[in-house]
């Protein structure tokens, strides 16, 4: 029987654990290592040339006490961002997460798409040149959220989070004359994996319908492609703060970890 592979997860918070619990559903045979890097939460506050410097020889740290058989960045501002030096760097397979405009931009009937992420994330010239290239025509509006990471946070860690906060960060996705107008915004790219923790809210929020894309599925799907077959046990699941505070999740944590208790 193959032994199971160990994917560690690294993300700014808990965003991606949104990320984590389609590749679980995916591989629920793996060992699982997540990461939320919280001493230096929220990456969207912090300058590029910060990002790389924190992120890559933290990265090599994690790698060398957990000898993962693939990294995921399930963060899109340091995706968008640190692919290139962490391949240039490390000798294993990493995925990244980075805004969905292509499927986005395919499937919109109004032609009309925003991308709703940190303010990191839309400012990087990696996501204009996705725009570039993959618009295919459609009107691509950035938005640069500066509090819903923080607020998806607070939401998943217990505290009282405000509809009105909410919806004053989700308001400038909705371009267009109401929902009549037939060039209103139809689909938002969830460019951030804190987002879709918030997705039941977001939705409820929303002035009209909209598709939101999530690239988690997608991901999970590139991972399983990238270890090969599954080995037929379920194994364990470790959660890692940098901050290293003791996390009191417990319960709201091991949905994403599909039934497992991290230790
Ligand atoms: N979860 C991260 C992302 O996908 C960012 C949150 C943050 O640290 O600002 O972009």
């Amino acid at each position: 029987m193959s032994t199971p592979p160990t994917i560690l997860v690294f993300d700014s918070g808990l965003g991606g654990l949104t990320v984590l619990r389609e590749i679980v559903r995916a591989r629920p045979d793996a060992h699982y290592v997540y990461v939320a890097d919280d001493a230096f939460f929220p990456y969207g506050h912090h300058g590029e040339d910060e990002i790389i410097a924190r992120v890559v020889p933290l990265v090599g740290e994690l790698i060398e006490a957990h000898a993962p058989d693939l990294v995921v960045i399930a963060c899109n501002t340091a995706s968008t961002l640190v692919m290139s030096h962490l391949r240039d760097a490390y000798r294993l397979p990493f995925v990244g997460t980075v805004p969905a405009i292509k499927p986005a931009c395919a499937s919109s009937k109004t032609r009309r798409v925003s991308v709703l992420g940190t303010r990191g994330t839309v400012k990087r010239e990696y996501t204009r040149k996705l725009i570039s290239d993959f618009a295919q025509g459609c009107e691509v509006t950035l938005v640069g959220s500066g509090e819903l990471a923080s607020l998806a946070e607070a939401a998943l860690s217990g505290q009282k989070v405000r509809d009105e906060d909410i919806a004053a960060e989700l308001a400038p996705c909705f371009v267009g004359d109401g929902a009549n107008d037939p060039a209103r915004t139809d689909t938002i790219v969830l460019a951030c994996t804190h987002y879709p923790l918030l997705l039941e809210r977001l939705t409820r929020l929303a002035p009209w319908p909209v598709d939101w894309i999530d690239p988690a599925p997608a991901i999970a799907r590139r991972v399983a492609d990238l270890l090969g077959p599954a080995a037929s046990d379920q194994a364990g699941a470790e959660m890692i703060f940098t901050s290293k505070r003791p996390h009191a999740l417990a319960d709201a944590l091991t949905p994403f970890f599909g039934g497992r208790v991290p230790a």
